[in-house]
């Protein structure tokens, strides 16, 4: 070959290659959408995906996952479907087999990108190749380090909100639901779990396959790589934790198989054939996930007593609202939360009684009230319905639709009667399985089936008005009056040591925590710490609240190194937020940069972008 052709050829291969990049990455803005109901967070639009075929490889040295993603797709007579995507480098995408052009649409901060593919009225599949980035928001790579058994890596993903367009190029969206395959590639001493069907050992060779049967939106697949072992707990329900983890869990989550049996006697047959849960490591930034057939749950809830496995009712409750019927998008995160948190207090009240059940409503109450006075009572925030238009969804969704939206099914049950309130959540989960359901539409069933307009509800109030309506309950708790007056007495006489105290639950604990004014002296609660030793308490929700306390108080000072380990080891968000908070509110904004710059790399990205708002400048 002689220069000539030889910079003949060259230049053609410049252009091919110039035209193939130019047109991966050419940017435009998008049509607008024309769903009758669409999701802000989302591009897709029109043409669906309805099943989804996942070929993985994790790979821990370059921390990245190499993946192929076949859909099958519905076209609903569009030239093109839209993918969500942020992060993952797409290499190739076929349709029906063949390889096919593809763009992208102009980037959001917030939701990313559109990817966009070309398809005609017959298509059926469209298959995407991918590699996600080593920083993709969804996954938290742990060094051994960060583990429970220190000796292997582990990696786990979080979905929810919309962050599983991190990790696979998919339509995230609630309201799109598909149902899914996996097969997964994994280092072979390591075992790889998701939100399907999951095999009970490791595999001989590294690989695992998965089926998620029911159809599910994005935000509810997900997957764990680690050192796992499994154990039964009941015919249909097990744990999954790292082996030193796993002794533990089982005794704590002990009483999950009733709460399955409890929940299909409340609300009818639970969809998801097993309903298993997997111990994360400490920094998972929730408290649980409600990952279908697999919850994800921090290892916080591990007390030893079994004190805090109301987080298990709650996680499972979402089987039903959440999973089964779900928010259609996440301006109505409450109907996912709201009834969850409701059914979990119904579940608790069956299994362990009313008594216990109170305790719960009331320090939700208190929490509610303060969430409200926090974000303000005329705050489009403290909304049921929100609007989230243009925000990161995780920014605006915060305790009122948990505590707001519970409440508001509390009132309904009161007014109707529980008998027939049951009856109308019977039938409004089973006439709404497997599909999704917004503010308006749930204020029509509720309108058909419930007698509202004779008992002059406002449910309108509830959920499109601020603050907190006059017609919510203020429960009572017994045993909480119990405890008041023990803090009253104790904090009259100054003697700490008082009968009955040792008998109480951590619940009682939080409420007298809860009581100590910002203005009690740093030697009253070094006082109290002596009598009951609460700076070293095995229960994570009473050290939260007593930490917060501390620093309120001005104790912190003596016990500063405890709560420094606590806001290195825990990535729990709940936990973290009023703890940083208090530091930086009494002027200890340096201490609280000084601890986060080495607790950061233990926090998963949803705890981080928390933090570094609330610590920023
Ligand atoms: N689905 C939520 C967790 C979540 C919320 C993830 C918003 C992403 C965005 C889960 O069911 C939940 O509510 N977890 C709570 C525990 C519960 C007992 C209140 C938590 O993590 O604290
Ligand atoms: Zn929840």
């Amino acid at each position: 070959m002689n220069l000539k052709d030889f910079y003949a050829k060259l230049s053609v291969f410049v252009m091919v290659v110039f035209f193939m990049l130019c047109c991966q990455h050419q940017d435009k803005p998008i049509p607008p959408k024309t769903d009758p109901v669409f999701d802000i967070h989302s591009f897709a639009r029109e043409a669906i995906i309805h099943h989804a075929e996942l070929d993985l490889e994790v790979d821990f040295i370059t921390r990245r996952i190499i993946g192929v993603v076949t859909y099958q797709i519905e076209p609903r007579g569009q030239e093109n479907i839209f993918f969500d995507t942020q992060g993952p480098d797409v290499t190739q995408v076929k349709v029906d087999g063949k390889q096919s052009q593809f763009t992208f649409g102009l980037e959001d901060k917030i939701l990313g990108k559109a990817l966009i593919v070309p398809i005609k009225s017959t298509s059926k599949s469209v298959e995407i190749s991918y590699t996600t980035q080593a920083d993709a928001a969804a996954l938290q790579w742990l060094t051994p380090q960060q583990t429970a058994g220190k000796k292997h890596p582990f990696l786990f993903s979080q979905g929810q909100a919309i962050l599983t367009r991190t990790w696979i190029p998919i339509q995230d969206s609630p309201g799109i639901r598909f149902r899914y395959k996996a097969r997964v590639k994994v280092p072979k001493e390591l075992m790889a779990v998701m939100s399907a069907t999951n095999v009970e050992s490791k595999s001989i060779d590294g690989i695992y396959h998965f089926e998620m049967p029911q159809p599910v939106p994005a935000y509810l697949i997900a997957i764990a790589v680690g050192d796992l072992q499994f154990e039964q707990l009941g015919p249909r329900s097990g744990v999954y934790a790292e082996p030193s983890m796993l002794a533990k869990a089982v005794y704590e989550f002990s009483d999950t198989e009733k709460m399955i049996n409890t929940a299909e006697s409340l609300y009818g047959p639970y969809a998801w054939d097993r309903y298993d849960l997997l111990v994360l490591p400490p920094s998972f930034p929730f408290g649980g996930m409600e990952n279908p057939r697999l919850t994800f749950v921090t290892p916080t809830v591990i007390a030893g007593d079994r004190s805090l496995v109301s987080l298990i009712a709650h996680e499972l409750a979402h089987s039903w609202s959440g999973n089964y019927v779900t928010n259609a998008d996440w301006n109505d995160f409450w109907i996912n939360e709201g009834f969850t948190t409701y059914f979990e207090r119904r579940i608790m009240e069956s299994l362990y009684g009313k008594e216990y059940t109170d305790m719960l409503a009331v320090l939700a109450k208190k929490d509610w009230v303060a969430a409200n006075r926090d974000i303000g009572s005329t705050n489009k925030d403290t909304h049921l319905h929100l609007d989230l238009k243009g925000r990161n969804p995780d920014d605006g969704m915060n305790s009122i639709a948990y505590e707001k939206g519970a409440f508001m099914l509390q009132m309904l049950e009161d007014t109707v009667g529980r008998d027939t309130f049951d009856l109308f959540l019977n039938k409004y989960f089973s006439q709404h399985a497997f599909q999704s359901m917004n503010s308006a539409k749930l204020l029509d069933y509720m309108n058909h089936h419930l007698p509202i307009d004779s008992l002059r509800i406002d449910l309108k109030e509830w959920i499109y008005n601020p603050g907190i309506p006059a017609n919510a309950e203020n429960p009572v708790s017994n045993r909480f009056e119990q405890v008041d007056t023990a803090y009253q007495k104790m904090f009259k006489s100054g003697k700490w040591a008082i009968d009955g105290v040792k008998k109480w639950s951590s619940h009682e604990w939080v409420r007298f925590i809860s009581q100590i004014q910002d203005t009690a002296k740093p030697e009253q609660l070094k006082a109290i710490d002596k009598a009951y030793h609460l700076t070293v308490s095995g229960n994570s929700e009473i050290l939260n609240i007593w930490f917060e306390k501390a620093i309120r108080t001005g104790y912190s000072k003596e016990i500063m190194a405890e709560i420094e380990a606590f806001l290195i080891q825990i990535g729990r968000r709940k936990y973290l937020v009023p703890i940083y908070r208090a530091l930086r509110g009494k002027g200890q904004i340096e201490t609280a940069r000084r601890i986060y710059l080495q607790a950061k790399p233990n926090y998963h990205s949803i705890a981080v972008n928390t933090i570094d708002q609330l610590l920023k400048e």
